[in-house]
C-alpha cells in the first residue's frame, strides 16, 4: 500500500515522517521536485512529479492550501478514480490582526466543497487538519494515543484513513459523513483551536 503525499511543507512533511515511521510506504510530490526530495530524503520517503505519485499511490493526502487543493483535484481527476483521497485543508486566510478568517462562507466546510470536486469512482476522506502541524507531529506514538478525528461517507475510504491514521501514531475517531467536516476544520468544535488540547480516544469519543 502506498500513500501520496502532496505538498511537502508544514503538515506534508510531518506526515509523511509520522507514516514512514508507521511502516507506509510514502511518496511526496510537491510544486517543486528538488523541495520534495529534500523532504523526502530527511524522512525516508520517495520523491516524485505529482502525476506519478498520483498514479502508484491507493491513498493520496492533498497537503496544499484549500484553492491549490481545488485546482489539483480538477487538474488530476483523470488519475484519481478508485482511490481514496484526504484532505487536511482549512478554508482559512491570516485576518492581517494575528488570526485567520474563513475563506468561504461560515457554514460551509472545505470537506464538502472539495468532496463535490472529486471523480465519482475516488473516495473522499476529511482528516488531519484537526491539528497545527507542531501538534500533529508531537502527539504521535503518545501512550494512549491521542485521537485523530476523520469524516467521510464511504466505509471503505473510512476504514483505509482508520488504518493511515493508526500508521501515524494516532487513535483514529470516526465523527460521520462529510457533512460533519465543519466540526474538525478551524472553528468547529472539534478542532484543537477549540478544544484547546489534544485528546484520546475515549474523550474524543464523548465529545461526538
Ligand atoms: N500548517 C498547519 O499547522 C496546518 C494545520 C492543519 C491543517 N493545515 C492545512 O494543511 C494544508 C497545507 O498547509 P501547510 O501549512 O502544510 O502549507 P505549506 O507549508 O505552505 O506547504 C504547502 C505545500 O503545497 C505545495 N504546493 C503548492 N502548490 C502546489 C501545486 N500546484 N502542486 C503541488 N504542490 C503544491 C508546496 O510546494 P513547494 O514545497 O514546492 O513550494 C508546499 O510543499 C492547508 O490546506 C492547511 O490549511 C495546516
Amino acid at each position: 500500500m502506498t500513500t501520496a503525499i502532496i505538498g511537502a511543507g508544514a503538515i506534508g512533511s510531518v506526515l509523511a515522517a509520522n507514516f514512514v515511521r508507521g511502516g507506509e510506504d510514502v511518496v511526496l510530490a510537491s510544486r517543486s521536485l528538488k523541495h520534495a526530495q529534500a523532504v523526502a530524503d530527511n524522512v525516508g520517503a520517495r520523491a516524485s512529479t505529482v502525476a506519478d505519485a498520483i498514479t502508484e499511490a491507493d491513498k493520496v493526502v492533498f497537503a496544499v492550501w484549500f484553492d491549490v487543493a481545488k485546482d489539483l483535484l480538477a487538474r488530476y481527476a483523470g488519475k484519481l478514480g478508485g482511490k481514496t483521497i484526504i484532505d487536511p485543508s482549512n478554508p482559512v486566510t491570516v485576518d492581517g490582526d494575528g488570526g485567520f478568517t474563513k475563506t468561504i462562507a461560515r457554514d460551509e466546510s472545505a470537506g464538502q466543497v472539495l468532496a463535490a470536486l472529486v471523480p465519482a469512482d475516488a473516495r473522499f476522506a476529511k482528516a488531519f487538519g484537526t491539528q497545527s502541524a507542531p501538534t500533529l507531529a508531537g502527539g504521535s506514538g503518545h501512550r494512549p494515543p491521542t485521537a485523530q478525528f476523520h469524516a467521510t461517507d464511504h466505509k471503505e475510504a473510512g476504514a483505509a484513513v482508520a488504518e493511515l491514521i493508526k500508521t501515524g501514531g494516532y487513535a483514529p475517531v470516526l465523527i460521520g459523513g462529510i457533512d460533519q467536516s465543519i466540526r474538525i476544520e478551524v472553528f468547529g468544535d472539534l478542532h484543537e483551536t477549540t478544544l484547546g488540547s489534544t485528546v484520546t480516544e475515549g474523550e474524543a469519543k464523548k465529545l461526538i
